[in-house]
């Protein structure tokens, strides 16, 4: 593993990369990135670097926003299979009818989709923010959000807000254990439940904070509570412990007992094929850069906005 990682930090240097990494990845990988966010975070990050390399180690609509804000460096990606179920759920052509359909509709769509999705909105947002875009749009204006439904109903109850939903959800936070986090939340009566909104509204309505990656991270280390459990993919235990040591978190099961509660697409990036990536610069993330021009404008609306 040393021998890998002296590999890996020379290829860096002689790249000029940067690695920009979410908290869902490895432990190993988080240790060695350069930047660590949520979506927003990092989205601001890749707006940012002077680096003439992103080596982006999350999922594929993750890279894609690194590229369309900053289309002079190289974006490479560990894995071009690391996509995400959320943003599959909408395909451009039926998000396309979609939006004919509501001709007067105001389009906010999450992070968490293609860079075609994104050509077709008016405003971008990420779990973050998603609360604060929807209210800077006029209440006169009816509002279409997609792709995920349950992001969009905590929304809803959030703002008093009615809006259109696309029927989407995240395969991971969609099926977390309703009955296995009763059982923790008996067997730790102190422990805050702290969830990110991709969870359904019956796991939402245990949660003593919700938010996103970084949200919950904050929440967790600036509150004297000792205990946690984590509504959201484990990965982010590793920062959370790293962060607070005395601190204990929980995470919760998969409904199926299995371990599905980690994102399969997350986990596809490894050491080793970071190691590749650097070498080869490859896979490298390309776009058509009409498309990436519509993309960039809700992107930077939301920038703007929050
Ligand atoms: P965050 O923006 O909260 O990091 O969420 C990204 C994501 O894909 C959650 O599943
Ligand atoms: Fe997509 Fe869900 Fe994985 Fe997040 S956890 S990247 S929403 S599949």
């Amino acid at each position: 593993m040393d021998a890998q990682i002296n590999r890996f930090l020379e290829l860096k240097k002689q790249r000029n990369a940067i690695v920009l990494a979410h908290y869902y990845q490895d432990g190993v990988i988080q240790d060695l990135a350069d930047f660590l966010g949520d979506s927003l975070a990092l989205a601001r990050a890749a707006q940012n670097t002077e680096a003439d390399v992103i080596l982006f180690c999350g999922v594929h609509f993750m890279a894609e926003t690194a590229k369309i804000l900053n289309p002079s460096k190289k974006v490479i990606i560990p894995d071009m299979n690391a996509g995400c179920s959320l943003a599959d759920s909408a395909p451009a052509e039926k998000f396309l009818k979609w939006k004919l359909e509501h001709p007067e509709h105001i389009f906010i769509t999450y992070i968490n989709c293609s860079t075609a999705v994104k050509a077709l909105s008016d405003i971008i947002c990420t779990s973050s923010n998603a609360e604060k875009i929807v209210r800077s749009v006029p209440a006169d204006k009816k509002i279409c959000f997609a792709p995920d439904k349950f992001l969009g109903r905590h929304i809803i109850k959030q703002t008093g807000r009615e809006m259109e939903l696309w029927e989407g959800s995240c395969q991971v936070h969609e099926y977390f254990s309703e009955i296995g986090l009763m059982k923790l939340s008996k067997e730790h009566p102190t422990a805050l439940i702290l969830a990110h909104p991709e969870c359904p509204e019956n796991l939402l309505n245990y949660a003593d904070y919700v938010g996103s990656t970084t949200g919950i991270l904050e929440f967790a280390l600036n509150n004297d509570n000792m205990e946690f459990i984590i509504l959201t993919e484990p990965g982010i235990i590793h920062q959370l412990e790293k962060n607070a040591s005395s601190k204990r978190f929980i995470p919760v099961p998969h409904a199926n007992g299995c371990s599905c509660n980690e994102c399969p697409y997350m986990k596809l990036n490894t050491l080793e094929k970071m190691i590749v990536s650097l070498e080869t610069l490859q896979p490298e993330i390309i776009l058509d850069d009409n498309l990436r021009l519509q993309a960039l404008k809700p992107l930077l609306t939301m920038l703007e906005l929050s």
